[in-house]
């Protein structure tokens, strides 16, 4: 099947490359000529793993990358993978997906026969039906529901793991409202239908755009409520994991997404929590569990610290920060929590050392008046302090190290460290 993608990001590429290997003819379409031709060359332009091997197996063959639109026409299915930003007030800034459909829907203008159109972005329930669709129709001239069908397919692809998640995933959503789009959509998922146990969920299209707010705002919330509940197990000398791992059990609730510590951060959960709590606003109804869990979110760093401070001022002295990315495994920092520790530490005039595999470079750009240290080992060397923030396994790994700190003080804000004598430690939850 022919399929363009427009949106050379991270989920636009991600699933260019994805649906190549599956065996699709695919038209990646971005304004960054650097990206296309990255493409085109069999590199890719953003680090994800397993994605560089795709894209050089495809890259110029069965995926190719453009800056122009008319490649679509040859294609039965676009999706739409572009950025919907966040504004000051938490919602969605949509006027970029706005600009491509607009463009698209020129394009399409000069098509013959059947053509759907898919949100693949993240949006608020009825921006496709009743933002993108008019916009479709007025650019192309054609009624959208004859010629020319939308529809909606979110994405749940975790950063880091992508790739994979995209090859097993637990569930694949249609949003849809006409037989055109539906059996476009099952088409271009076919191979992954029949050679998985996926969940198929044919729905309609603001039903499939609440479905991904709602699953992230669930999954927050799930870290959030057991923050909370970890919060009040620290005070009662309670082991947070051990009660998470008995919960756990209950197949009402379930294992994931209970480690307890300093909560929630990167580019998807933050944005759409707020987002979808700004939606709320709008209707005049008040997300009271959202919001708690939005707090319950920026409480967590201000705990870790408060810790700290029970411990040691830190005013003038060395303090080591492990871990920078907003999750092990990227070096992405978009709303890490490791931001609002280094502020807080900041205002205690503490002497900062940080440490991060990979996001060093991006912390740098945020914070370059602190220091960065090339190893766990080297950060914590005559510190007074240590605060765990990343679960990384080089810095789970972490033992003798602790015996070269000034004081060994070590606060952990994700259950990475082991408890043991020669330290002072300090769990956030447990
Ligand atoms: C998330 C969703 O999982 C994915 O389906 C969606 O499409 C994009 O957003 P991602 O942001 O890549 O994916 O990270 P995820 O692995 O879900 O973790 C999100 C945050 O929650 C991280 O900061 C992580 O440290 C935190 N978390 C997760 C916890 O604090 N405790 C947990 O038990 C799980």
């Amino acid at each position: 099947m022919r399929v363009s993608i427009i949106g050379s990001g991270y989920v636009g590429t991600t699933i260019a490359a994805c649906f190549a290997e599956v065996g699709h003819e695919v038209v990646n379409i971005d304004v960054d000529s650097e990206i296309v031709s990255a493409i085109n060359s069999g590199e890719a332009p953003i680090h994800e793993p397993g994605l560089a091997e795709l894209i050089d197996r495809h890259g110029g063959d069965r995926l190719t990358a453009t800056t122009e639109y008319d490649a679509v026409r040859d294609t039965a299915i676009t999706f739409l993978a572009l950025p919907t930003p966040a504004r000051e007030d938490g919602s969605i800034d949509t006027s970029i997906i706005e600009g491509a459909t607009e463009t698209l829907g020129e394009t399409l203008a000069a098509k013959d026969g059947d053509h759907v159109v898919t949100t693949k972005s993240t949006v608020i329930p009825t921006t496709t039906s009743e933002t993108l669709a008019p916009i479709l129709e007025s650019a192309s001239g054609k009624p959208v529901g004859e010629e020319i069908h939308v529809a909606m397919n979110p994405e749940f692809l975790r950063e880091g793991t992508a790739v994979s998640d995209f090859q097993n995933p637990d569930k694949i959503v249609f949003g849809t409202e006409t037989d055109a789009a539906k059996h476009a959509l099952a088409a271009v998922f076919e191979p992954l239908i029949e050679t998985t146990d996926t969940a198929v969920v044919n729905t309609g299209i603001e039903e499939a755009e609440m479905i991904k707010y709602a699953n992230n705002a669930f999954l927050a919330s799930k870290v959030s409520l057991i923050n909370d509940i970890g919060n009040i197990c620290k005070e009662y000398g309670v082991d947070a994991y051990e009660v998470a791992e008995a919960i756990g059990l209950d197949d009402r609730i379930g294992a994931r997404f209970l480690r307890s510590g300093l909560g929630w951060g990167g580019s998807c959960f933050p944005k759409d929590v707020a987002a979808i709590k700004s939606a709320a606003r709008e209707k005049s109804y008040e997300p009271l569990m959202l919001d708690a869990a939005t707090a319950v979110n920026d409480r967590q760093p201000q705990r870790l610290l408060g810790l700290l401070h029970k411990h040691i001022d830190v005013a003038n002295k060395r303090v080591a920060v492990l871990g920078l990315s907003f999750k092990p495994g990227t070096d992405d920092i978009r709303n890490s929590r490791a931001i609002p520790v280094i502020e807080g530490l900041q205002q205690r005039d503490a002497d900062i050392v940080a440490f991060d595999p990979v996001a060093t470079d991006n912390m740098r750009d945020e914070f370059p008046e602190i220091s960065y240290a090339d190893s766990p080992a080297a950060a914590v060397a005559d510190a007074s302090a240590a605060l765990v923030v990343t679960e990384w396994p080089a810095i789970a790994e972490l033992d003798s190290e602790f015996d070269t700190m000034a004081t060994p003080v070590v606060i952990d804000g994700r259950r990475a460290i082991d408890r043991r004598d020669g330290i002072v430690y300090e769990g956030l939850t447990w």
